[in-house]
């Protein structure tokens, strides 16, 4: 898998932005970064997109900051030399495609239909966006998709929110889900930054799902077991948060996923372990 898409999988939102002042880019940087979530896809629906993917990728070099609606070459041009990891586009232009090939950067193009598919495989893509998400046919239609096309892997966007971003994560073929609902225009323009770092918040605790399983009689040697909806992803945001692994303690499927995993260290005189739902 490439290196961006593994990241865009773990971090598994990609919070959707459009900034009309590039002064909003800093502190809305900062607020997805406290909120756990340490990406952005920066859309050339405004004019200060070009400037705020600057500011962002320079003074959050931990992020993950990317480029959306991105219709031209020219734009992909700005967007590169502003220092974006990953370009989205809200359907499939050949030129644009093409030329992000060439300049070797993630490129994750929108479609809704197979006819767009095979166009993206021809290219080599091994994710597309799909976008209007809800209003195209959301899961059902991605399910029905993934059929003829089992390789092909999906970023919805449109219509998600914190409701049915589950149904959308727990689809194997589906990277991450793409959404504005916690970088609202309104918010970014009311200079609620708490609001969206709340929201960030909100959205990854969901996400990830943490939920205490078992809690062992403490007579016996036994531990203390979490689980979460998505071991890759609770692994990543963990991590971030400073939690640490230990790594010989690993156990996983026949798919080589890991389903279980202790942590460093201990709580108390127990041992604390992470497990797949
Ligand atoms: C996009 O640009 O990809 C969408 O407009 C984001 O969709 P949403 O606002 O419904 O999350």
């Amino acid at each position: 898998m490439d290196k961006v898409v593994e990241e865009i999988s773990k971090i598994g939102i990609v919070p959707v932005v459009a900034l009309e002042e590039e002064k909003d880019a800093e502190p809305l940087a900062e607020a997805l970064c406290k909120g756990g979530i340490p990406c952005a896809e920066v859309t050339f629906r405004t004019k200060a997109a070009k400037d705020a993917i600057h500011i962002i990728s320079t003074q959050f070099p931990g992020m993950l900051v990317g480029a959306g609606t991105v219709l031209t070459t020219e734009q992909v041009e700005q967007a590169v030399a502003a220092g974006a990891k990953f370009i989205v586009s809200p359907g499939l232009n050949p030129k644009v495609v093409q030329y992000c090939i060439d300049k070797n950067i993630l490129v994750i193009p929108g479609i809704t239909n197979p006819s767009d598919i095979e166009i993206a495989m021809e290219f080599g893509l091994e994710v597309v966006k799909f976008f209007p998400a809800e209003a195209a046919g959301g899961l059902k239609m991605i399910k029905a998709m993934s059929e003829p096309y089992s390789k092909m892997k999906f970023m919805p966007t449109g219509g998600i929110h914190i409701g049915n971003l589950n149904d959308y994560l727990s689809f194997e073929k589906i990277v991450a889900c793409g959404g504005s609902w916690m970088v609202k225009k309104d918010l970014v323009a009311m200079e609620n930054f708490e609001k969206i770092e709340t929201l960030a918040r909100e959205a990854v605790r969901k996400m990830l799902g943490l939920e205490l399983m078992e809690i062992p009689d403490l007579c016996v040697n036994g531990c203390i077991t979490i689980g979460t909806n998505f071991m890759e992803r609770a692994l990543y945001h963990l991590r971030l948060q400073g939690v640490a692994f230990d790594e010989a303690t690993k156990e996983t499927d026949d798919k080589g996923k890991i389903k279980a995993i202790y942590l460093k260290g201990e709580s108390g005189s127990q041992a604390v372990q992470l497990v797949q739902k």
